[in-house]
């Protein structure tokens, strides 16, 4: 099994500086090696880059940075429509998540070339639903998934080849939403499981549930990691932290449920913000967390009561 590793050092969209230093971090925590001693033949392809920008406007004057975002959506889409076509399962490493709207786009055409639907599991304490128009922030890392679901707001962003059907994407760790965020929400009827759904049912049942739809769909799975979708305990290098997230046994056992289902094609690891991390924690988390992810157990189980 190939994993093409890529970093994004994106940090434009989020409110404050370090993201940029985010795949640097997870190269130092060990990533490639952790994942090569996993079986897996791992291939690190180097830092996507994009040139200078002019500064361009947007009708909301919220909005910054969105020369760059349109720049890094650019040059992220075809690196990882490449990266996905040349590997099992590639890893976008972030960067903050407005570089989600490049990675979902070019997985988004790998499944169109296959003919199977995209479904996306965003992990993430927010839903990332603004359009250009509703960001209050204006900090474009809160509108990626209104921009590759083909929302209309989106316009200034490039024209998308491919959109992720709303129905297609499920939401695990939600906590906070904007009004302008959870009408959309409703407006789509998403599949959003926030952590009062979690604290009710396990991560387990909503998990479960979405993966047998992956499945009987044939689809190809996009798993996006949002660093803040951990309990900032565990956590603390991400700019945007929310009390209450998901913790470290509820995260592997995530991890560990999708290595099962074998149907992962694809992972972004973003807003990992090592200015803000604790002698590197945060970083080597992730690491831990991917590594379930590719096939890290504890046991050798025979026989399993799920798969
Ligand atoms: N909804 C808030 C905003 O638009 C927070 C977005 C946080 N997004 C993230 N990728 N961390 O500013
Ligand atoms: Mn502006
Ligand atoms: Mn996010
Ligand atoms: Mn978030």
């Amino acid at each position: 099994k190939s994993c093409l590793i890529l970093g994004a050092p994106i940090e434009t969209g989020a409110s404050q500086r370090g993201c940029i230093m985010g795949p640097a971090s997870l190269r130092t925590a060990g990533l490639s090696d952790t994942l090569a001693s996993l079986g897996w033949q791992v291939e690190d392809r180097g830092d996507v880059q994009i040139d200078a920008q002019t500064p361009v406007n947007d009708a909301n004057a919220a909005v910054h940075n969105l020369a760059e975002t349109i720049a890094w959506i650019n040059a992220l889409e075809p690196a990882a429509y490449e990266a996905t076509r040349n590997s099992d399962l590639p890893i976008f490493m972030g960067g903050d998540h407005s570089m989600s709207a490049g990675t979902v786009p070019g997985v988004a055409r790998v499944a169109a070339e296959e003919g199977r639907p995209l479904f996306v599991l965003w992990l993430d304490a927010h839903p990332d639903l603004h359009t250009l128009d509703t960001t209050e922030s204006g900090n474009l890392h809160g509108t990626p998934v209104a921009y590759f679901t083909g929302q209309a707001g989106c316009e200034a962003y490039p024209d998308l080849a491919h959109k992720v059907a709303p129905e297609n994407m499920c939401f695990i760790g939600i906590r906070s939403v904007d009004p302008a965020e959870e009408a959309r929400i409703k407006q789509l009827g998403m599949d959003v499981q926030d952590m009062r759904a979690i604290d009710e049912t396990g991560v387990l049942v909503p998990l479960r549930a979405f993966l047998d739809r992956v499945r009987a769909a044939n689809g190809r799975l996009h798993v996006s990691f949002d660093v803040d979708f951990l309990d900032p305990a565990i956590a603390p290098a991400v700019g945007t932290t929310v009390p209450g997230g998901a913790t470290f046994r509820e995260a592997h056992l995530i991890m560990e449920t999708l290595c099962d289902s074998g149907l992962v094609g694809s992972l972004d690891l973003v807003e990992l913000n090592p200015f803000l991390d604790e002698r590197g924690r945060t970083a080597k988390l992730l690491c831990d967390l991917t590594a379930s992810l590719f096939g890290r157990r504890v046991l050798d189980r025979m026989t399993r009561s799920f798969g």
